[in-house]
Protein backbone atom coordinates (compact mmCIF):
# COMPACT_ATOMS: atom_id res chain seq x y z
CA UNK A 1 0.00 0.00 0.00
CA UNK A 2 0.77 3.58 -0.93
CA UNK A 3 0.26 5.44 2.38
CA UNK A 4 1.29 8.54 0.74
CA UNK A 5 -1.12 8.35 -1.77
CA UNK A 6 -3.81 7.10 0.65
CA UNK A 7 -3.56 10.27 2.43
CA UNK A 8 -3.26 12.35 -0.59
CA UNK A 9 -6.94 10.13 -1.34
CA UNK A 10 -8.49 10.94 1.97
CA UNK A 11 -7.53 14.71 2.10
CA UNK A 12 -9.23 14.72 -1.56
CA UNK A 13 -12.48 13.09 0.17
CA UNK A 14 -12.64 15.36 2.79
CA UNK A 15 -12.16 18.69 0.40
CA UNK A 16 -15.24 16.69 -1.83
CA UNK A 17 -17.23 16.27 1.14
CA UNK A 18 -16.96 20.03 2.07
CA UNK A 19 -17.58 21.01 -1.30
CA UNK A 20 -20.45 19.04 -1.20
CA UNK A 21 -22.29 20.59 1.50
CA UNK A 22 -21.81 23.65 -1.17
CA UNK A 23 -22.69 21.71 -4.33
CA UNK A 24 -26.05 20.89 -2.34
CA UNK A 25 -27.04 24.06 -0.68
CA UNK A 26 -26.92 25.59 -4.36
CA UNK A 27 -28.49 23.13 -5.90
CA UNK A 28 -31.30 22.98 -3.62
CA UNK A 29 -31.41 26.73 -4.63
CA UNK A 30 -32.32 26.03 -8.41
CA UNK A 31 -34.32 22.88 -7.74
CA UNK A 32 -37.65 22.87 -8.50
CA UNK A 33 -39.44 19.63 -8.17
CA UNK A 34 -40.56 18.90 -4.82
CA UNK A 35 -39.55 15.16 -4.63
CA UNK A 36 -36.04 16.30 -6.09
CA UNK A 37 -36.31 18.88 -3.17
CA UNK A 38 -36.68 16.17 -0.97
CA UNK A 39 -34.34 14.56 -1.84
CA UNK A 40 -30.95 16.92 -2.04
CA UNK A 41 -31.83 17.81 1.44
CA UNK A 42 -31.23 14.31 2.56
CA UNK A 43 -28.28 14.40 0.46
CA UNK A 44 -26.94 17.39 1.93
CA UNK A 45 -27.61 16.39 5.72
CA UNK A 46 -25.70 13.09 4.70
CA UNK A 47 -23.07 15.15 2.93
CA UNK A 48 -22.42 16.74 6.34
CA UNK A 49 -22.48 13.80 8.13
CA UNK A 50 -19.74 12.54 5.58
CA UNK A 51 -17.56 15.15 6.60
CA UNK A 52 -17.47 14.49 10.38
CA UNK A 53 -17.05 10.85 9.06
CA UNK A 54 -13.95 11.84 7.41
CA UNK A 55 -12.55 14.06 9.97
CA UNK A 56 -12.96 11.20 12.33
CA UNK A 57 -10.90 9.06 10.18
CA UNK A 58 -8.14 11.63 10.26
CA UNK A 59 -8.51 11.57 14.18
CA UNK A 60 -8.08 7.50 14.45
CA UNK A 61 -5.17 8.03 11.39
CA UNK A 62 -3.75 11.32 13.30
CA UNK A 63 -3.44 13.18 10.03
CA UNK A 64 -4.09 17.10 10.41
CA UNK A 65 -7.10 17.81 8.52
CA UNK A 66 -6.22 21.55 8.07
CA UNK A 67 -2.98 20.75 5.51
CA UNK A 68 -3.03 21.83 2.30
CA UNK A 69 -2.69 19.05 -0.96
CA UNK A 70 -2.11 19.81 -4.58
CA UNK A 71 -5.19 17.37 -4.69
CA UNK A 72 -7.40 18.86 -2.73
CA UNK A 73 -6.79 22.23 -4.12
CA UNK A 74 -7.76 20.64 -7.48
CA UNK A 75 -10.91 19.09 -5.77
CA UNK A 76 -11.90 22.81 -4.15
CA UNK A 77 -11.17 24.44 -7.84
CA UNK A 78 -13.88 22.36 -9.35
CA UNK A 79 -16.19 22.19 -6.58
CA UNK A 80 -16.65 26.05 -6.78
CA UNK A 81 -16.85 26.11 -10.84
CA UNK A 82 -19.52 24.01 -9.78
CA UNK A 83 -21.39 26.05 -7.56
CA UNK A 84 -20.59 29.69 -10.13
CA UNK A 85 -21.87 27.05 -12.87
CA UNK A 86 -25.48 26.70 -10.69
CA UNK A 87 -24.89 30.53 -10.28
CA UNK A 88 -24.39 31.22 -13.48
CA UNK A 89 -27.84 29.16 -14.14
CA UNK A 90 -29.86 30.97 -12.07
CA UNK A 91 -29.21 34.55 -13.17
CA UNK A 92 -29.60 33.95 -16.95
CA UNK A 93 -31.60 30.42 -18.01
CA UNK A 94 -35.37 29.55 -16.97
CA UNK A 95 -35.42 28.15 -13.73
CA UNK A 96 -36.53 24.38 -15.28
CA UNK A 97 -33.14 24.46 -17.24
CA UNK A 98 -31.27 25.89 -14.32
CA UNK A 99 -32.86 22.92 -12.39
CA UNK A 100 -31.34 20.32 -14.75
CA UNK A 101 -27.85 22.70 -14.54
CA UNK A 102 -27.67 21.77 -10.99
CA UNK A 103 -28.99 18.24 -11.36
CA UNK A 104 -25.35 17.62 -13.80
CA UNK A 105 -23.26 19.70 -11.01
CA UNK A 106 -24.60 17.32 -8.66
CA UNK A 107 -23.91 14.08 -10.92
CA UNK A 108 -20.61 15.93 -11.67
CA UNK A 109 -19.27 16.14 -8.13
CA UNK A 110 -21.06 12.79 -7.01
CA UNK A 111 -18.50 10.98 -9.59
CA UNK A 112 -15.72 12.19 -7.72
CA UNK A 113 -17.18 11.13 -4.19
CA UNK A 114 -18.27 7.80 -5.49
CA UNK A 115 -15.01 7.03 -6.70
CA UNK A 116 -13.31 8.51 -3.66
CA UNK A 117 -15.81 5.84 -1.35
CA UNK A 118 -14.64 3.15 -3.77
CA UNK A 119 -11.40 3.41 -3.80
CA UNK A 120 -11.39 3.81 0.33
CA UNK A 121 -13.20 0.63 0.22
CA UNK A 122 -10.77 -0.91 -1.72
CA UNK A 123 -7.94 0.19 0.50
CA UNK A 124 -9.85 -0.53 3.78
CA UNK A 125 -9.58 -4.42 2.06
CA UNK A 126 -5.85 -4.08 2.17
CA UNK A 127 -4.81 -2.34 5.22
CA UNK A 128 -3.99 -3.42 8.48
CA UNK A 129 -4.43 -2.08 12.28
CA UNK A 130 -5.52 1.08 13.30
CA UNK A 131 -5.90 2.09 9.50
CA UNK A 132 -8.16 -0.93 8.43
CA UNK A 133 -10.32 -0.16 11.45
CA UNK A 134 -11.02 3.44 10.92
CA UNK A 135 -11.34 3.40 6.99
CA UNK A 136 -13.73 0.14 6.83
CA UNK A 137 -16.01 1.43 9.19
CA UNK A 138 -16.21 4.75 7.50
CA UNK A 139 -16.73 3.07 4.71
CA UNK A 140 -19.56 0.86 5.96
CA UNK A 141 -21.78 3.97 7.33
CA UNK A 142 -20.74 5.99 3.97
CA UNK A 143 -21.05 3.42 0.80
CA UNK A 144 -24.41 3.21 0.59
CA UNK A 145 -25.74 6.84 0.61
CA UNK A 146 -22.66 7.77 -2.23
CA UNK A 147 -24.63 4.96 -4.40
CA UNK A 148 -28.13 7.07 -4.08
CA UNK A 149 -26.33 10.01 -4.59
CA UNK A 150 -24.65 9.14 -7.82
CA UNK A 151 -27.57 6.96 -9.47
CA UNK A 152 -30.36 8.47 -8.22
CA UNK A 153 -29.20 11.87 -9.40
CA UNK A 154 -28.17 10.33 -12.71
CA UNK A 155 -31.87 9.58 -13.08
CA UNK A 156 -33.03 12.58 -12.19
CA UNK A 157 -30.87 14.64 -14.74
CA UNK A 158 -31.71 12.36 -17.31
CA UNK A 159 -35.30 12.10 -16.61
CA UNK A 160 -35.54 16.37 -15.89
CA UNK A 161 -34.20 16.09 -19.36
CA UNK A 162 -36.33 13.94 -21.43
CA UNK A 163 -39.49 15.83 -19.61
CA UNK A 164 -37.58 19.23 -21.32
CA UNK A 165 -37.47 17.51 -24.81
CA UNK A 166 -41.28 17.52 -24.37
CA UNK A 167 -41.04 13.35 -24.01
CA UNK A 168 -42.25 11.18 -21.55
CA UNK A 169 -40.70 10.95 -18.14
CA UNK A 170 -40.20 8.96 -15.65
CA UNK A 171 -40.86 11.17 -12.24
CA UNK A 172 -39.54 10.35 -9.82
CA UNK A 173 -36.35 8.32 -11.92
CA UNK A 174 -36.60 4.45 -12.05
CA UNK A 175 -33.58 4.49 -10.39
CA UNK A 176 -35.29 5.87 -7.19
CA UNK A 177 -38.53 3.83 -7.45
CA UNK A 178 -36.32 0.95 -7.31
CA UNK A 179 -34.15 2.40 -4.89
CA UNK A 180 -31.35 0.84 -6.90
CA UNK A 181 -28.01 1.09 -4.87
CA UNK A 182 -25.45 -0.39 -7.43
CA UNK A 183 -23.99 0.35 -11.07
CA UNK A 184 -25.75 -2.99 -12.33
CA UNK A 185 -29.26 -1.78 -11.03
CA UNK A 186 -28.86 1.57 -12.62
CA UNK A 187 -28.36 -0.46 -15.71
CA UNK A 188 -31.35 -2.17 -14.88
CA UNK A 189 -33.68 0.76 -14.25
CA UNK A 190 -32.69 2.64 -17.13
CA UNK A 191 -33.27 -0.05 -19.50
CA UNK A 192 -36.91 -0.78 -17.49
CA UNK A 193 -37.52 2.99 -17.96
CA UNK A 194 -40.05 2.57 -21.40
CA UNK A 195 -42.09 0.41 -19.75
CA UNK A 196 -42.45 3.05 -17.29
CA UNK A 197 -43.91 6.16 -19.53
FE1 LIG B 1 -20.31 12.04 0.46
FE1 LIG C 1 -22.20 11.93 -2.03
Amino acid sequence: MNTDNLHNLLYEALETEIGGIAVYSTALKCAQNDDLKKEWQEYLEQTKNHERIVRSVFEQIGLDPSVETPGRLVVRHVGESLVKAMEMAKSSAPPEAAQIVAGECVVFAETKDHLNWELIGLAAKKATGDTKKALKEAYDEVEDEEDEHLYHTTGWTRELWIESLGMPAVLPPPEEQKDVKTAIGAARAKNARGDMT
